[in-house]
């Protein structure tokens, strides 16, 4: 199924990375899956208990690692970050991540690492930011989760509404992975029809929409009230951009990217579908936007980009700021 020489290398072992980690052996991935964490001991712990599961499903060499390990990887994956702390603030916290994924990319380049880079940690698009300009790589070379999890989420919510299989609802949530994401329904469609005319079909209006949309930017908190954190979700996204990485698949997935003047905007990470295969991203997808998801982009890319800049002067990294 896979390449045996494929090599991914796990940066940050905690709940999403240990619930990637699971998904690789249970999705038969083979090669090398390499684990580095802050406290080696979590990766350790880690690698005698998910090698445990490999001889079940995949004949995946796992093993707890340190940097060097990375010059011949394939794919890097970044899933890092501190949690967010009572009475903290969300800039404080991007400040705090911003000064450990600039550090961990320091030591992955200074390995050799070529290959390709997925961001998880958050906040991803200001990460993914970050993670480009310290590694100097092409745009290609660094993918960010983006809204992969969010267009899985509005996926799920609309299956449920329309009641029919997930994996035949052809739709994006675009821009930020947080509070100014927004659903591109202009472009959405059901087995071909669009959703917009399908709504009036079954008997649903547009503010149905706008309330699947509003449950959709707030299911991660309600996950995190419920069980403390979300992973599994991101955890299977990742699976998927790796996948498609390593089997130079050339598949259309909703991921992070850099814009270099698509949609009107440059020098910004936002969640877009894009083609991806064996060298990143091949290709970045500009959806038809309506007038009100325009206005959508325009207010998601300022607040981006405006985090973006006021994170990086504070962790010290302003020197990258175009
Ligand atoms: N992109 C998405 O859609 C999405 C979804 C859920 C969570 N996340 C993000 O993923 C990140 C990880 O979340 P989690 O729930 O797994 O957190 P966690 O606290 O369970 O795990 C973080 C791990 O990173 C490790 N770590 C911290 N600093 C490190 C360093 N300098 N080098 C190596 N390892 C280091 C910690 O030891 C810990 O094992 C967070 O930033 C979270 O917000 C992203």
């Amino acid at each position: 199924m896979y390449d045996d020489h494929q090599k991914v290398v796990l940066i940050g072992d905690g709940a999403v990375g240990s619930a990637y980690a699971y998904a690789a052996i249970n999705q038969g991935m083979t090669g090398e899956l390499a684990i580095i964490n802050h406290t080696k001991e979590k990766a350790i712990g880690d690698v005698m208990d998910l090698e445990d599961a490999t001889p079940y499903r995949s004949s995946l060499k796992i093993y707890a690692a340190d940097y060097e390990t990375c010059y011949n990887a394939d794919i890097v994956v970044i899933c890092a970050g501190a949690p967010q702390k009572p009475g903290e603030t969300r800039l404080q916290l991007v400040t705090k991540n911003l000064k450990i994924v600039k550090e961990i990319t320091k030591k992955v380049v200074s390995s050799g690492f070529d290959g390709i880079f997925i961001v998880a940690a958050n906040p991803v698009d200001i990460m993914s930011y970050a993670v480009l300009k310290q590694s100097g790589f092409a745009s290609e070379q660094v993918i960010g989760t983006g809204t992969s999890l969010d267009t899985a989420r509005l996926k799920i919510a609309l299956a449920k509404m329309f009641n029919v299989n997930a994996q035949s609802i052809n739709i994006n949530v675009l821009a930020e992975h947080g509070d100014s994401e927004f659903a591109a329904f202009s472009s959405a469609d059901i087995g071909g029809i669009p959703l917009l005319n399908l709504i009036s079909q079954e008997g649903y209006t547009l503010k149905d929409l706008a309330n699947v949309e509003k449950s959709v930017r707030n299911k991660a908190y309600q996950i995190i009230d419920y069980k403390g954190a979300t992973f599994y979700g991101v955890a299977t996204a990742i699976m998927r951009i790796a996948t498609a990485i390593l089997r130079d698949e050339g598949s259309v997935i909703t991921v992070g990217c850099y814009l270099d003047g698509q949609y009107g905007y440059d020098d910004v990470y936002i969640g877009t579908p894009a083609v991806v295969g064996a060298g990143g991203i091949q290709e970045i997808i500009e959806l038809p936007l309506n007038i009100v998801e325009k206005q959508a982009m325009a207010s998601s890319v300022e607040t981006l980009k405006k985090t973006t800049r006021d994170s990086m002067i504070k962790a010290g990294m302003i020197n990258y700021l175009l």
